[in-house]
Formats: C-alpha cells, structure tokens, sequence
C-alpha cells in the first residue's frame, strides 16, 4: 500500500440540490458533501457548504432547507446550481416548486425525492458552515417507489466522484446487507 496524503476517498456520493430561502426567493445549490449522523428518529442529516456561497445565510435566518434527490436525467440543471450562484441567476426557474410544512425549505417537483429539514445545529469550520438538520418530512414520486419503499433502481441518483471529476450512475445490487456475512459464520 503507497499512502497518496490525506485524500478524502469516500466518494461516490450522491449529487443533491439543497434548496433554501434566501432574501424571500427560492435558491438550491448542488452540495455532494452531504452526511448521515445516524438512524432513527429523529433523524439528522448534514451539509458541508462553503462560507462564500449565497445560500448560507438563508439557512441562517430560515432555519431550515431541503434536500432534494435529482435523477441521472437532472445532470445538466444540477451542475448547472453547482455552477452558477443565486447571487445574479434565478436557479429556481429551472424547476417546478413546492412547499412543505415548514413553509420556508423549497424543494422541487423534478426531483423524485425531496427532504425537509429544520436547522438543528450550526458547525462554524473555519471555511464551510456545517449545517446539521432534523428531517420533518420526506416527499416521494410514485414512480420511484416498490412496495412502499424508495427504489434507487428507480431513483437512479446522480453519483458524483472528485476524483475523476464525473457523475456516474448506479449499479446492480450485489448482496442483502445483514445477511450475506452469515457465511462466514462458524
Ligand atoms: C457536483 C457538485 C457538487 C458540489 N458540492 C458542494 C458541496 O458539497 N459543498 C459546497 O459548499 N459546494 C458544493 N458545490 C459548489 C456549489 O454548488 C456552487 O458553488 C454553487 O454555485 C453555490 O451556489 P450559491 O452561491 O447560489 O449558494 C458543488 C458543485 C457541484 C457541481
């Protein structure tokens, strides 16, 4: 094994569109350093956003965002958000809006999954805020959904990897997690 320095290798990760309020309009941005704090409820989900970008202060004041899932067929409008700052464009005219219950976290009918959350806590890192949030509610598509479930063959998220600087796309599964090790039981 050759150590490579401290290169974050846990990619791929799933592209979302985080969507807030800012200055009473709708922005998103496409954020791929998203995390899962744990499982269970509630449940608390985090983003890592640069200081600079223009979405940061309407979490702030809002006190809550979205987290929206776009499928492979978003590529184009979803780099688009990572490109592009709500500074000068309206990135929102892209897409056909909603509103959940906290009223302030828009989240967009094109993209099959969308989640709610309210700001819970705030990590003040010396370049990106770290947004911690509580999911309220998650909004599904039919079409993504197998027997009451989300179905990412369905979903077919956008996979993004710094490394090569691409979006990939989804696999086959491969195992039943919990069950294939059982194998190598004694
Ligand atoms: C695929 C992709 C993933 C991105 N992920 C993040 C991220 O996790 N965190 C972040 O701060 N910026 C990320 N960005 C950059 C922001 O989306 C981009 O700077 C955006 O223009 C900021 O928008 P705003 O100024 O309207 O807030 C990403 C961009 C792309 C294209």
């Amino acid at each position: 094994m050759n150590p490579i320095g401290p290169v974050n290798a846990l990619y791929p990760m799933p592209t979302t569109l985080v969507g807030a309020m800012i200055n009473g309009k709708p922005n998103f941005l496409a954020v791929a350093h998203v995390g899962i704090l744990n499982h269970g409820t509630p449940q608390y989900l985090s983003i890592g956003l640069a200081k600079i970008h223009y979405t940061n202060a309407g979490i702030q004041t809002n006190r809550s965002f979205s987290i929206c899932l776009p499928s492979e067929d978003l590529m184009v409008q979803t780099d688009y958000c990572g490109i592009m700052t709500g500074k000068n464009t309206d990135k929102a005219a892209l897409f056909d809006l909603f509103y959940g219950e906290l009223k302030t976290a828009p989240m967009i009918r094109q993209c099959l999954v969308n989640m709610e959350l309210r700001l819970h806590d705030v990590l003040d890192f010396n370049t990106h805020d770290i947004f911690i949030g509580e999911l309220v509610q998650t909004y599904v598509d039919d079409r993504v959904m197998t027997n009451g479930k989300i179905d990412i063959s369905k979903l077919r998220p956008l996979l993004f990897d710094m490394a090569s600087m691409q979006y990939w796309s989804l696999g086959a599964a491969v195992g039943k997690c919990w069950n294939v090790g059982k194998a190598l039981k004694k």
